[in-house]
C-alpha cells in the first residue's frame, strides 16, 4: 500500500517536473500580464536576421560563384542557428560590374544564380523550415544593360525621361558635366552618352545610371518590381543605397548646383571630396520610404512584410525612415553605429554611449536593430578583434530589438588578403595598386567555409570567384560544431536563448560601462527573470560589482552563457557583488528563480521547490514501508 503511495506520489512529481519543463520558463507562467500578451512582439521585432551573399554562400554546380540552389540546400543550416529571415544580396539579371547591384532586368533570376523555378523552389523549402527570405530591392539605378536604359539613351518618348539626362554646361566654349558631383566609386558622377549626346547621372558606376525619380512612370515602376517579389512571397526587402534615391531638382535654369568641398579631402576623384547636401537624403527619398511601405501593406495576407532600409545618414534622418506621425516607413532603418562609431580602442564608455544614441533618438514604440557586418564593410573580427566575436554576437542578440549577421560571421570568419591581381571589386579596381587595398570589399566576400575539404565545402570548382580563406581548415561549420565552446555553437545558443527569454524579447534595457574595460546591459520584465550581459573588452583581469551598478539583483546570479572561460559552466551560481572576468570574457548572467534547475539529457529543467520536498516524502515512505 505505501508503496503504491509512494509511486503515487513519484507519479506527481514527474508531472509537476515536465509541466514546467522548458528552458528558461516565465516563472509566473499562469499569471503573465494580459498587457503583456497582447503586446506580444511581431516576427521581425525580436528576430535574428542574416544576410546571405549568394555569390558566397554555397555554389552547387561547381563554377566557383554560389547560387539559389546552393542556398536552398543549406537553408537547413540558417534553422539550425535559430534565423528568423534571410535577405539575400541581389539575385537578379545583371552584367554582374559591380556584382548584382547593377540590374538589367528587376524581375529575373540571373542565370548565375539559376532559374525562376530555383528561386520558387528555395521559397519552397523556405517555407517549410519557417525561414523568411527578404530580397535585396535597388531602388537608385539599373544596370547601363537594362532595356529601359537603353530606350532612354534611344529617346523613346516612355523612356526619354526614366534617368537623370543633361546636356552639360558650356564653360569657355567647351562643354562640362552639368556639376561638380563625385561618385561613390570615384570621379565625376556625371558620363557622356555618345548615341544621346547628353550627360547621365551615376551615383555609383558608369555602368549603374540612376534612375530619375521625379518622373512618376520611375516611381510606379518601381513599385510594381515590389508587388511583383511580394506577390511570390517574399517576407520584405533590404532597400540599397536608399539616401541616393533622389537629388536635387535643377533649378529654374535648367542647372545642378554645385556641391561644397571638405577641406580635409584633397583628392577631387574621392568621393569624400565634397559635403553631398543635394545628391544625398532629400525629404522626396524619405516619402518614398514611406510610400514603399505603403505598398508592402498592400499585401495584407500571411505575416507582415518589412522594409530593412540601407542608410548611413546622420542619426536624426535615419530615425526619419521609420515613419512619423501619420506615415509608417521602414520597420528596422538598419543602425550601423556598431560599425561606424566603434573601433578597435573603444573602451566600455563608447560602446555604451554608442548603444544609447540609438535607443535615445528611436521615436517611442519603434524597434530598434543592431548590426554587425554586411557585405561592404572589413569583417568585424578584423574589424573590432578575432577575439572579441563572441561578445559583439552576445552584445547584438541581448540588446533589444532584432540582430543583423552577415554570413560567416558566426564563425568568427575574418577578411581576407586578396592581391591587386586578385581585385574584382570596382570599388577598388577604379583606384590603383597602392591604394586599392582601402577600397576594396573583395576581403570580407570570400567564400563561406562549411568544411575542412576542397575549397572549404564551398564548391568544388578548380578555381572559386574569390580565394577561399587560409584558415579554412578550422574556421568551418563542421570543424566548429564539435566543440562546445566554438563561435557557431555560442552564437546558436545565444538565439535559442533569445527565443525563449521573454525579457530579452520584451524587456526594458539598461546599459553601462563599469569601468574603463567593462560594459554591461541589463534586461528586466516584471515578474520575469533579470539578464545581466557582462563584457570585458580589454586584456586585464576585471572584478566588478553588478549589484553597486544595478538594483533588484541578488547576490549570487546564474551563468546562461559563457564565451571563454572553462572554469565556467552554464548553471553555476556566481557571486556578482566581486565578479571576475578573464580577458575578454563575455558573460550572459540571469537571476536566480525560485525553481529547482536541473539538467537532463543536456537541456535546462525546472522543478518548483515544493517537487523537491514531495520526492523526500516519497523516499520517506518508502524507507518506513520496508
Ligand atoms: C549599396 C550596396 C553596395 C553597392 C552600392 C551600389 O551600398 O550595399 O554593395 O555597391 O549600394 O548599389
Amino acid at each position: 500500500m505505501s508503496l503504491m503511495v509512494a509511486w503515487l506520489l513519484l507519479l506527481l512529481v514527474q508531472w509537476m517536473g515536465s509541466a514546467v519543463a522548458q528552458p528558461f520558463p516565465n516563472y509566473h507562467a499562469n499569471f503573465v500580464d494580459i498587457e503583456q500578451q497582447k503586446n506580444a512582439p511581431k516576427w521581425w521585432q525580436t528576430g535574428a536576421f542574416y544576410q546571405i551573399y549568394p555569390r558566397s554562400f554555397k555554389d552547387s554546380n561547381g563554377d566557383g560563384v554560389g547560387d539559389l540552389n546552393g542556398i536552398a540546400d543549406r537553408l537547413p543550416y540558417l534553422k539550425e542557428l535559430g534565423i528568423t529571415a534571410t535577405w539575400l544580396s541581389p539575385i537578379f539579371t545583371s552584367p554582374m560590374a559591380d556584382f548584382g547591384y547593377d540590374i538589367a532586368n528587376f524581375t529575373e533570376i540571373a542565370p548565375i544564380f539559376g532559374t525562376m523555378a530555383d528561386f520558387e523552389h528555395l521559397m519552397k523549402v523556405a517555407k517549410q523550415l519557417d525561414v523568411k527570405i527578404i530580397l535585396d530591392f535597388v531602388p537608385n539605378h539599373s544596370s547601363d544593360e537594362c532595356d529601359w536604359f537603353k530606350r532612354s539613351a534611344a529617346g523613346e518618348p516612355d523612356y526619354k525621361d526614366f534617368y537623370v539626362w543633361h546636356p552639360g554646361r558650356m564653360v569657355n566654349g567647351t562643354r562640362q558635366p552639368p556639376s561638380n558631383w563625385r561618385s561613390v566609386f570615384r570621379g565625376s558622377a556625371w558620363q557622356w552618352h555618345e548615341g544621346r549626346q547628353e550627360y547621365y547621372l551615376h551615383q555609383f558606376l558608369k555602368k549603374q545610371p540612376d534612375l530619375n525619380y521625379r518622373n512618376p512612370k520611375v516611381r510606379e515602376t518601381m513599385k510594381n518590381v515590389l508587388r511583383f517579389w511580394l506577390s511570390k512571397g517574399v517576407a520584405g526587402f533590404r532597400i540599397d543605397a536608399v539616401p541616393s534615391v533622389f537629388e536635387i531638382a535643377p533649378d529654374a535654369a535648367g542647372q545642378y548646383r554645385d556641391e561644397p568641398r571638405n577641406e580635409w579631402v584633397n583628392d577631387p576623384d574621392d568621393y569624400g571630396y565634397l559635403q553631398h547636401i543635394y545628391t544625398v537624403d532629400q525629404p522626396e527619398t524619405v516619402a518614398m520610404v514611406y510610400d514603399w511601405r505603403a505598398v508592402l501593406d498592400e499585401f495584407k495576407e500571411g505575416d507582415e512584410r518589412i522594409l530593412l532600409a540601407e542608410t548611413y545618414s546622420p542619426i536624426d534622418i535615419v530615425m526619419q525612415y521609420y515613419g512619423n506621425a501619420t506615415a509608417e516607413g521602414a520597420q528596422l532603418p538598419f543602425n550601423f553605429l556598431l560599425i561606424t562609431e566603434i573601433s578597435n580602442n573603444s573602451n566600455a564608455n563608447d560602446y555604451a554611449r554608442t548603444i544609447q544614441k540609438w535607443l535615445q533618438h528611436m521615436p517611442k514604440g519603434r524597434t530598434a536593430n543592431w548590426v554587425l557586418g554586411n557585405h561592404d564593410q572589413w569583417r568585424v573580427g578584423s574589424r573590432l578583434g578575432a577575439d572579441r566575436v563572441d561578445m559583439l554576437n552576445m552584445l547584438i542578440t541581448t540588446l533589444p530589438g532584432a540582430s543583423v549577421t552577415y554570413q560567416g560571421e558566426e564563425l568568427g570568419m575574418t577578411n581576407v588578403w586578396i592581391s591587386w591581381k586578385d581585385t574584382v571589386d570596382p570599388s577598388a579596381c577604379n583606384t590603383n595598386a597602392s591604394i586599392y587595398e582601402r577600397f576594396s570589399r573583395d576581403p570580407e566576400r570570400t567564400p563561406f567555409q562549411w568544411s575542412g575539404e576542397t575549397d572549404a565545402g564551398f564548391s568544388n570548382a578548380s578555381k572559386t570567384w574569390l580565394p577561399i580563406a587560409e584558415d579554412y581548415k578550422w574556421v568551418n561549420v563542421e570543424e566548429e560544431s564539435k566543440q562546445s565552446l566554438s563561435h557557431l555553437n555560442i552564437y546558436k545558443n545565444l538565439l535559442r536563448l533569445k527565443r525563449q527569454a521573454k525579457t530579452l524579447q520584451q524587456g526594458e534595457t539598461e546599459v553601462k560601462a563599469l569601468s574603463d574595460a567593462v560594459l554591461a546591459v541589463k534586461r528586466f520584465l516584471p515578474h520575469d527573470f533579470i539578464y545581466v550581459t557582462v563584457l570585458n573588452i580589454f586584456d586585464g583581469v576585471e572584478t566588478v560589482n553588478l549589484n553597486q551598478s544595478f538594483s533588484d539583483l541578488a547576490a549570487q546570479m546564474e551563468v546562461v552563457l559563457v564565451s571563454r572561460n572553462p572554469e565556467l559552466k552554464v548553471g553555476d551560481r556566481i557571486n556578482v557583488s566581486a565578479l571576475q572576468l578573464l580577458p575578454k570574457e563575455s558573460l550572459v548572467l540571469r537571476t536566480i528563480s525560485t525553481y529547482y534547475t536541473y539538467y537532463t539529457n543536456g537541456e535546462q529543467r525546472q522543478l518548483p521547490v515544493l517537487g523537491i520536498y514531495l520526492v523526500l516524502a516519497q523516499v520517506l515512505l518508502y524507507l518506513s514501508s520496508r
